[in-house]
């Protein structure tokens, strides 16, 4: 089973950007965080910065909007030529055909969900998204503490995902380190945001093989 890692940049030195992004070539994915002060008390970047990042990265992007009014603003992420962009649940009037917009134009579609929000009512979007992301803390900053109670949702993806068959990625997001991380890949999960834990770090390298080393410990199904 594939384990990715998206380290999230965030936690990285906003002012040597480029830097800090070419650190990241054993990564899979980097993870780009666009906050709105508005869907989230916090305020990153948008899509010239996204642009920039995509063009000095050594690994494709996977977009995380926390912004609202996504079905208006998500797909002009796409059109950038980002490998993946995922909106929020809560901030999307009709999901279904904002993912529909973002496949139409070349990216991965990711659907997240806030800590309190249930998935059960998204179950029946599966075959319309490739990836899911179950947020593991409060959206809008790094550095805060990993929610157990947020796996039983993961374990009904994952459920949702097998039976539907398709090639659909289940990410985690908030409080990862080598301590929580296994307990999300018991749990389904098979892409890992990791900020604080990444950038944290000495070494950001050894960070991402030790994340890497210790969710592959734990994936135990096929
Ligand atoms: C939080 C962001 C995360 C954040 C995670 O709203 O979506 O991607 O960077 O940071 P850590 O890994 O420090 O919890
Ligand atoms: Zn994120």
């Amino acid at each position: 089973m594939t384990v990715r890692i998206n380290p999230s940049i965030l936690s990285a030195d906003f002012v040597n950007l480029q830097s800090e992004v070419e650190r990241l070539s054993s990564a899979d994915l980097v993870h780009v965080d666009v906050m709105d002060n508005h869907f989230v008390p916090n305020l990153t970047f948008g899509p010239r910065m996204v642009e920039g990042l995509q063009s000095v990265s050594p690994v494709p992007l996977d977009v995380h909007l926390m912004i609202s009014d996504a079905d208006r603003w998500a797909p002009g992420y796409a059109e950038l030529g980002a490998f993946s962009v995922t909106f929020h649940a809560e901030a999307a009037a009709n999901p279904r055909a904002t993912a529909r917009a973002l496949r139409e134009r070349g990216a991965r579609a990711g659907l997240a969900v806030k800590p309190g929000t249930p998935i059960e009512p998204y179950l029946d979007l599966v075959p319309e998204f490739d990836q899911f992301l179950v947020m593991t803390v409060e959206p809008g900053f790094g550095g805060q503490s990993f929610m157990p109670e947020t796996m039983p949702k993961l374990r009904v993806l994952r459920d949702a995902v097998s039976r539907f068959g398709g090639d659909v990625w289940l990410q985690v997001d908030g409080g990862i380190t080598v301590e929580t991380i296994g307990v999300a890949a018991d749990a389904g999960a098979d892409t890992f945001v990791a900020g604080s834990s990444v950038f944290g770090a000495d070494s950001v390298e050894r960070a991402i093989d030790d994340l890497r080393a210790a969710a592959g410990a734990h994936r135990h199904d096929g």
